[in-house]
């Protein structure tokens, strides 16, 4: 029976991930290419409407995926892939990404005046974030499916370490030749 916390933490860290990018999609895609063929004075008042109302799910889905990714990392993930180089270089990989798009969601809605630039090209930013949020959820499932290598040392089953041997003074570290003497 699985731990039921461990449960709901990856329901709502994929739910958080379908939020965000499901979101950005939905906005870069369909949404942008239809209000820009709207008259100028209703573009930029539908616009600062949709912005208002998408601020909060990024916020929302921010928090979640940070909260539930680090415990699931940290606490889950940590104990059964100790050892396994290639796991934490690419949950790195995939931790820095994440860290762009959270950024690039939470400038575009915002009123920074020197994230300006950006907003004004938001179309490229937002596709710049869609692409790296499709890399995070490619890692993940790529480290979802790989599991854990039977090459790593799992701390259950690894052996444990010899005592020391006490230093003994007639054992010395130099062979001696058979027959040789020491004047
Ligand atoms: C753009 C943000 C993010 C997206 C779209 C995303 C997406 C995903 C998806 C789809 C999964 C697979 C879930 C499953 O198969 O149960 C996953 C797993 C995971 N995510 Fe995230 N995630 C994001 C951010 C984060 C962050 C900030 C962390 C922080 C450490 C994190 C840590 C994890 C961990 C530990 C797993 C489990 C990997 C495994 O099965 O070995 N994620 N993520």
């Amino acid at each position: 029976m699985p731990d039921s916390m461990v449960v709901v933490s990856r329901c709502l860290h994929v739910l958080g991930a379908i939020a965000l990018l499901g979101g950005a999609i939905f906005i870069r895609y369909l949404l942008t290419p239809a209000a820009d063929r709207l008259p100028e004075s209703e573009r930029d008042t539908f616009r600062g409407d949709i912005t208002k109302r998408w601020k909060p799910w990024v916020h929302a889905g921010i928090t979640v995926l940070i909260l539930t990714g680090f415990y699931n990392y940290l606490a889950v993930m940590l104990p059964l892939h100790k050892g396994d180089k290639q796991y934490h270089m690419l949950m790195g990989i995939k931790i820095l990404l994440a860290m762009v798009v959270f950024f690039i969601a939470s400038v575009l809605p915002g009123r920074v005046a020197a994230f300006a630039t950006m907003r004004k090209n938001s179309k490229t930013w937002l596709t710049v974030s869609i692409l790296c949020a499709i890399a995070v959820v490619c890692i993940a499932g790529y480290l979802k499916v790989r599991g854990v290598p039977a090459n790593v040392p799992h701390p259950a089953v690894t052996p444990p370490a010899a005592p020391p041997v006490p230093p003994d003074a007639g054992d010395s570290p130099i062979p001696q030749e058979a027959g040789s003497t020491t004047n």
